[in-house]
């Protein structure tokens, strides 16, 4: 495994729209294990391609729980309601009040192929909006409300 490094606001590939991904091969996999490692290192709870320069549609979180990794993913139901502080590896020092659905189901393959399933609530949910919203080219500050000290 190996710690990549992040790219920073203002860095055009984190406009970019990812591609799908279509081989679940050794490459994807090391991937994926390298975003967790920068991700852990960094002390973040979610990471896209994007970030480590990669176009890929590839995710990792992990909001103290344990890993998640979505290939793909797809947010196919939304309930509720919360707005809270979220920052972003590729926008160092900035936290901002965001409002964003308080359930989300997610779904996307594993690093296998296979499709599953997630729902996640509160901070999983945010996280899973945030990241799949970076495979998009899309960064968190155009939907802060209030920029935090
Ligand atoms: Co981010």
């Amino acid at each position: 495994m190996a710690i990549r490094e992040i790219r920073i606001k203002g860095d055009e590939i984190l406009y970019k729209n990812c591609k799908t991904v279509k081989s679940f091969d050794k490459k994807l996999h090391i991937l994926l294990d390298d975003m967790y490692e920068t991700m852990q290192q960094h002390n973040g709870v979610g990471l896209a391609a994007p970030q480590v320069g990669i176009l890929k549609r590839v995710v990792v979180i992990d909001t103290g729980d344990g890993k998640i990794e979505l290939i793909n993913p797809e947010i196919v139901e939304q309930s509720g309601e919360q707005t809270g502080s979220e920052g972003c590896l590729s926008v160092p020092g900035v936290w901002g009040e965001v409002t964003r659905p308080n359930v989300v189901t997610v779904k996307a393959q594993d690093r296998d192929g296979k499709w599953f399933k997630l729902t996640g609530e509160e901070l999983l949910a945010r996280a899973i909006c945030h990241e799949t919203e970076h495979l998009d080219g899309k960064l968190f500050l155009d939907r802060v409300i209030k920029f935090l000290e």
